[in-house]
């Protein structure tokens, strides 16, 4: 997820441009780059790092102009570095471009591009853009040109594009990425949220999927970039103040961050799997694919989180594929003699990708000469740099430092590596592969129907918040998610929580169990459903607070528990994905309520780079 920002009007774009990029600045701030018309050619300063760096750099070289874009970027294709920094140009200098999204095909329209005589200065996806602009540029407008390039790309887009040669134009393209209009006194901005904009003006259009905006300083046209139908749009006022959205509106980054799952896990399928073959295309995989067929087992190596859904992913692992998975505490594996060797594929689970621990477990694997696998999020991360292959989140920054997104998006790239391995080793059918697929692409509706129950759980944690121990309770594989839900409301609420498998709870932590003590069952139908029910039983015979996370239409459970909330229903597979969501806004709510600061929280740290 980046920052995009355009400005067009009688004002000095850059500071403008500037300013924006400040407040987008929570998008993602690896490198930042800007570039403005001035009068004759497109002239652009680029950073590695925050937006102080561009600021400083615009001190040294002014831009002057009044036609300009700016990107505050967050890394998916190619690491951090100024040559991977937008804004991009076709080969001439002519086109430039900012980009927020992903485009899926653009290996393919690099290939064909560069066949046709193209160069290209970055390794990223969205510089294709602007190649593919300048060729059809040559015999059309650019709005044509535009519209023809964009005709051969799959994928998201919030694009905004400026050229020398109609520079009296800016144009931009919403595609399943954010983007807003700012409508001012003869100036125009653009920008992914209203706070770069609100600054300017409190007038804006909010762009929908497909529409394309062609701006001059003297007005403003919308239309379908299929047909060219022009589209009337609603002027909206915006009447919240700076503060507030700068986190995009949301009161803290853990809570934008719990909200934008939805989108953050299409994020991580899309573009991943053939769904009417039952067949993932992991690009990622590719280098090592031959060296797979020989390997026997695999180890899972992470920390905190990550570690929970290292095992959700080694349980589906060796459910659908078949290769026994052993999933380690990486901090646990670097100081134990373990069994690795090149038979063995070790993955590595890491959100930041600079975990010490977790880079500590890969680099004794790889003297073992284990083949090495990582699932980061953060782009040219440590993780990312040091093993043979990976596959990336694509979650966007995550700033709270209790993970929400990651999490989850880690248990979708697991599922599809899962998949990936079963039809490798044949142990899966195409129509097995095809169901969870599909049911998959179902998870971001079904997630956005939990997140609907947000308010209930804010009223279920006023009844928790001044628990001092929660015991959270799961089988199979909800018994990582257990152990999520238990670590959520210890790090954000500072609760006493443990996670345990549910029928271990007879073997010690019964004990625990008054009516003072609440204890968490995750209880959605699937195979141990009946033992888990039997559980509660033993819990209610002992006077203690029972919550279910229950499958919807589950009547029988409301005479047991105290409270329930229900989880609509997806294939067991799949489930730990929807029974993370209330877990995380449970957590959430009570620490709202004990006053904690949610996105910093005591003694904790984004990433931990330290033993
Ligand atoms: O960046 P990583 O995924 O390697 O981080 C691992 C843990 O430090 C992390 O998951 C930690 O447990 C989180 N704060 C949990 O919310």
């Amino acid at each position: 997820m980046c920052g995009i920002i355009g400005y067009i009007g009688q004002r000095e774009a850059s500071s403008i441009l500037i300013g924006g990029l400040k407040c987008l600045e929570y998008r993602g701030y690896d490198s930042a780059g800007m570039a403005v018309f001035d009068g004759q050619n497109i002239q652009d300063i680029k950073i590695k790092g925050k937006i102080f760096g561009l600021a400083k750099a615009l001190e040294k070289k002014n831009l002057p102009g009044k036609l300009g874009i700016a990107h505050t970027r967050w890394a998916t294709h190619g690491a951090p570095s100024i040559i991977n920094a937008h804004p991009h140009f076709c080969c001439s200098r002519h086109i430039a471009i900012v980009h927020n999204g992903i485009i899926e095909n653009y290996a393919n329209l690099r290939k064909v591009l560069i066949k046709e005589g193209h160069h290209f200065s970055s390794e990223t996806d969205s510089e294709v853009l602007a190649h593919l602009i300048e060729k059809y540029h040559k015999h059309k407008s650019l709005t044509k040109a535009i519209q023809l390039a964009l005709k051969q790309v799959i994928g998201a887009y919030a694009l905004v594009v400026i050229s020398a040669t109609e520079p009296q134009k800016m144009i931009a393209i919403k595609k399943s990425s954010s983007l807003i209009l700012g409508l001012g006194q003869k100036e125009y901005l653009l920008a992914s949220d209203a706070s770069a904009i609100i600054p300017h003006t409190k007038k804006v259009i909010y762009l929908d999927d497909n529409e394309m905006v062609v701006l001059s300083k003297n007005g403003y046209r919308i239309h379908n970039l299929g047909n060219n139908h022009l589209i009337k749009k609603k002027v909206e006022t915006i009447n919240w103040n700076l503060t507030q959205i700068s986190k995009d509106g949301f009161k803290t980054f853990m809570l934008k961050e719990i909200f934008e799952q939805p989108e953050s896990i299409a994020n991580a399928f899309r573009g991943r799997f053939i769904p009417e073959k039952g067949q993932i295309k992991l690009g990622g995989l590719e280098t090592i694919e031959s060296k797979l067929p020989h390997l026997s087992r695999i180890i899972i190596v992470a920390c905190g989180s990550s570690w929970h859904a290292g095992l959700v992913g080694g349980s589906l692992i060796e459910e659908l594929a078949k290769i026994p998975v052993k999933v380690e505490y990486a901090s646990e594996f670097r100081y134990r003699y373990p069994v690795v060797g090149p038979d063995c594929l070790v993955i590595a689970i890491s959100q930041s990708g600079e975990t010490a621990d977790t880079i500590a477990a890969l680099e004794l694997a790889k003297t073992k000469k284990a083949l090495t696998f990582g699932i980061c999020n953060v782009v040219g991360s440590s993780i990312a740099r040091l093993v043979d292959a990976g596959a990336y989140l694509h979650a966007g920054p995550e700033i709270g430092v209790a993970t929400t997104k990651g999490f989850t998006s880690q248990l979708i790239v697991l599922t599809i590596l899962a998949i990936h391995f079963a039809n490798l080793k044949k142990t899966i059918n195409r129509k097995n592969a095809q169901k969870i697929l599909k049911e998959l692409t179902r998870l971001p509706v079904l997630i956005k129907k939990l997140l609907d129950q947000s308010g209930s759980l804010a009223e279920l944690a006023q009844k928790l918040k001044n628990t001092h121990n929660c015991l959270y309770l799961g089988r199979g594989y909800n018994f990582p998610i257990a152990l999520e839900g238990a670590l959520k409301l210890k790090e954000i609420s500072y609760i006493h929580a443990e996670g345990y498998p549910a029928a271990e709870m007879k073997h010690g932590p019964i004990a625990l169990i008054d009516k003072k003590m609440p204890t968490i069952f995750i209880a959605t139908q699937d195979k141990t459903y009946k033992k888990i029910i039997s559980n509660m039983l033993e819990v209610k015979a002992r006077n203690g607070m029972i919550i279910a996370l229950a499958t919807v239409g589950d009547k029988k459970i409301t005479s047991i528990a105290d409270k329930v909330i229900y989880i609509p229903r997806t294939i067991d597979f799949l489930m730990p994905v929807l029974n993370t969501i209330p877990c995380q806004l449970l957590a959430y709510h009570i620490a709202i309520l004990k006053g904690h600061d949610i996105d910093k929280p005591r003694n904790l740290a984004k990433s931990v780079t330290v033993e």
